[in-house]
């Protein structure tokens, strides 16, 4: 069993064989910075300073060829081959309220979509508190937790998330079907750092596909509480009218900013429509020529985020302006690359 010093807070871990860097950080309570667990977002990098690692397969859009020969690794990817030291890159604008667990209770249920569920809990004195764009870990009895983003502006009571029925999904289909109102769950939270970056100054681009609007909405409404006032562009995506939600609370929001567009997109709808229609990425790429200077938001399935991704690092968003939060369940994949010690 390797051990790892991460040398942010000075403490050396024991990392199971065959776990990553990040898996067995978590198991150990440490607040490692992390979005998608999946090698995806980016959002784990860290500095290699000694050892060896396997890096499990990731997208490129993560961790670049550069960067890995830049001794940079994927804390999530990464699978100590023996002794070694990391520090994952300090982000300033990542908000950092402690992870706690709480008790919480279910005070409402109500199907926003045939599939998207709203969740609505109250509990934990004082109330679970967050970044706008972060997630929780949620627990319910028998099952096996699951990550949500909390749907709603942070200092509310009540938390909000959003849960789509995976078709033959284990734990989402359990909150669909069994949760009730006065019932009680766990939450563990806040986590993630595609939070909203209240001193940027420059325009935002919000892409949200299917419940991935959930953090997008918890953003956009502390984006308009806080008086950001530059343009933002958000976009929506379901595949028919019937799974679009949400459009109420966002035109209210357009009218309070006065410079927020919507556009909700369709990518397989079922009768002639007056919507915009093709792939969230299709359509950003025909609206909007530029990203210098921008923001961009976005959550939803790993195939979309990755689409969008493409798209708008072309179009010149830095990389750093990217913050996704990847929906899926965590596998460990089982394809690997080789990362020696440079000394
Ligand atoms: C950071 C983060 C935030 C998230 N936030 C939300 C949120 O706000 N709302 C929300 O609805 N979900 C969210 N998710 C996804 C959620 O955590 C679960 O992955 C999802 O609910 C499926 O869990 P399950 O137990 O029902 O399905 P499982 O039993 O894990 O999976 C059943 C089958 O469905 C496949 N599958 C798993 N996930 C998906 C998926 N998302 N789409 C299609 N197929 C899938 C699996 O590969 C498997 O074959 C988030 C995930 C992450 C990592
Ligand atoms: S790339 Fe590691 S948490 Fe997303």
């Amino acid at each position: 069993m390797p051990d790892v010093t991460l040398l942010n807070i000075g403490r050396t871990i024991r990392v199971p064989d065959g776990e990553t860097i990040l898996s067995a950080a978590l198991a150990e309570g440490i607040d490692y910075p992390h979005g998608c667990k999946s090698g995806r977002c980016g959002i784990c990098k860290s500095r290699r300073a000694s050892g060896d690692v396997d890096l499990l397969d990731h997208s490129r859009f993560a961790l670049t060829p550069a960067e890995r020969d830049a001794g940079l690794i994927l804390a999530c990817r990464a699978v100590p081959k023996g002794s070694a030291s990391v520090a994952w890159l300090e982000d300033e604008d990542t908000a950092r309220h402690p992870v706690r667990s709480i008790e919480a209770e279910v005070v409402g249920t109500e199907l926003l979509t045939h599939d998207i569920l709203r969740l609505r809990l109250k509990g934990g004195s004082p109330p679970l508190q967050f970044a706008p764009g972060q997630y929780a870990t949620l627990e319910l009895p028998g099952e096996t937790s699951r990550d949500y983003s909390m749907a709603n502006a942070p200092g509310a009571e009540v938390v909000e998330f959003h849960v789509r029925r995976v078709p033959g999904g284990r734990t989402s289909g359990a909150i669909h079907d069994r949760l009730q109102t006065g019932d009680r769950v766990w939450l563990t939270g806040p986590r993630g750092a595609a939070n909203l970056r209240a001193g940027h100054t420059g325009p935002i681009l919000a892409v949200a596909g299917g419940s991935g609007l959930a953090p997008i909405l918890s953003i956009l409404e502390s984006a308009v509480a806080q008086g950001m006032r530059q343009p933002i562009r958000v976009y929506i995506g379901g595949r028919d009218e019937r799974d679009l939600y949400g459009l109420d609370r966002l035109a209210r929001l357009a009218a309070q900013h006065g410079d927020m567009t919507v556009t909700p997109v369709l990518s397989a709808p079922s009768a002639p429509t007056d919507r915009r229609t093709g792939f969230l990425h299709t359509v950003v790429h025909a609206d909007l020529q530029a990203f210098d200077g921008w923001k961009c938001y976005t959550a939803g399935p790993p195939a979309m985020i990755d689409a969008l991704t493409e798209v708008v690092l072309a179009r010149g968003l830095q990389r750093e302006d990217l913050h996704a939060d990847v929906f899926f369940t965590p596998t460990t994949a089982p394809r690997s690359v080789e990362i020696a010690a440079a000394d």
